[in-house]
């Protein structure tokens, strides 16, 4: 399958887009559009609750797509859940393990607010958010957590690539000292699955939490990770239908997991694509999307690097990084140069700050930055394009 082939699968880049806000979110191919057409024109119905044929063939197409999406993070069917997006799950943790008055969570100030507030509004129940700050490539020392670590602190939260940065964290070694030190390891893998592999067992992680539509699925759908002792301790934040075994006016008996964390009438189309996105990203397979995305980024950091009034973040080796590239143009307003990118030349970038304001303010020092992110349907002629642009508001 090359770039060209690939293409194809995107109608949407028939008008002529270049879509360089792939952190955002990726476009969908006609395979994954195609699934969640087949489910509503085919086999539309309800799950876990009819005995009729049409109920059970859509059970067997979401049990089997549990299967699939865990198998890709070597997790197993029963410890995947599904949700909406990693915000949902990193929050459903975050209510699940009751923290209390004293105990301490440590993250890192390169976090999505998406692995920032839900761990800040613990602070009402007097638990303490403490810090890890990378160095000014946006490097994580694992040796920083083993000195912060202290006995009060109950999880450590961190994200495997930055959304801003684009670096790919040390989350194995920062999971080897959670392990030593007998602490809960969450982390945001919301820009990881969709570019690089992904083991959670590698890593040693106790959550996991990411998004179908940064990896070619619908909106709406995401996945959370649970390691199966984690499970048996902890009760799901939220329950109702379909999460229970037995109900009398008095309580309740949860079913067994992962229905038990899935309260509710589940997003059905949404799990089927988002099966049928991981079949696809097989199919491309990882060392072809890595090997595509390292090229991408060469060229990029190539080419802002020649222009002395840009700045780019985060660390300058393609290797150690997805194609993910903030920078900032001297004197010019980052939404400004989003608008004239895609006034001029169809280019679709995020500008702003990117959800991650403390790492603005206090790690990089700006307000605000323009981000290019490609994805497997990129090209270099795309990138040519970009930079061109920007080379014309350069001095
Ligand atoms: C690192 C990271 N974490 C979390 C999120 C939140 O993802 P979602 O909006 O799908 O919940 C994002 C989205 O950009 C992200 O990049």
């Amino acid at each position: 399958m090359n770039t060209g082939e690939i293409r194809e699968d995107y109608p949407i880049l028939r008008t002529g887009v270049i879509y360089l806000d792939n952190t955002a979110s990726t476009l969908t191919p006609k395979q994954v559009t195609n699934a969640v057409t087949e489910y509503y024109h085919r086999y539309r119905a309800n799950i876990h609750r009819g005995v009729y044929r049409l109920s059970q063939k859509a059970s067997d197409k979401y049990d089997q797509s549990r299967e699939r999406v865990a198998s890709l993070i070597n997790a197993r069917p029963e410890e995947l859940i599904f949700n909406r997006n990693t915000t949902e799950g990193i929050n459903q943790i975050a209510l699940a393990l009751e923290l209390q008055k004293g105990d301490e969570i440590l993250t890192t100030s390169m976090e999505h607010h998406s692995n920032l507030l839900p761990w800040l509004n613990q602070k009402t129940k007097g638990v303490k958010v403490g810090y890890i700050n990378p160095d000014s490539e946006g490097k994580l020392n694992p040796q920083d957590f083993r000195e912060k670590i202290s006995e009060k602190t109950k999880l450590v939260a961190v994200t495997h690539i930055s959304n801003v940065l684009g670096n790919i964290n040390p989350v194995e070694e920062i999971g080897e000292i959670c392990r030593e030190k007998n602490v809960l390891y969450l982390i945001d893998g919301a820009q990881a699955v969709p570019h690089i592999p992904v083991d959670v067992k590698k890593m040693n992680c106790d959550f996991y939490s990411f998004s179908g539509h940064k990896m070619l699925a619908p909106t709406g759908i995401g996945a959370l990770y649970i390691k199966e002792d984690q499970l048996q301790k902890l009760k799901p934040p939220y329950t109702g239908g379909g999460a229970i075994s037995e109900v009398t006016l008095g309580g309740y008996t949860l079913s067994s997991y992962p229905s038990s964390w899935e309260a509710g009438t589940p997003n059905i189309s949404g799990v089927i694509g988002f099966s049928e996105a991981v079949d696809y990203l097989r199919k491309v397979g990882y060392s072809r999307i890595q090997g595509h995305e390292k090229k991408l980024t060469k060229q990029l950091l190539k080419g802002l690097g020649e222009m002395e009034d840009i700045r780019v973040y985060g660390t300058r080796d393609a290797r150690k990084r997805a194609c993910i590239v903030t920078f900032r143009l001297e004197g010019m307003d980052s939404d400004d140069m989003a608008g004239i990118l895609d006034a001029r030349e169809q280019i679709c970038v995020r500008s702003g700050f990117h959800c991650a304001m403390p790492l603005f303010k206090n790690i990089l020092k700006e307000k605000e930055g323009i981000r290019a992110s490609a994805y497997i349907y990129n090209t270099r002629e795309e990138i040519e394009k970009l930079l061109t642009v920007l080379g014309d508001y350069s001095s």
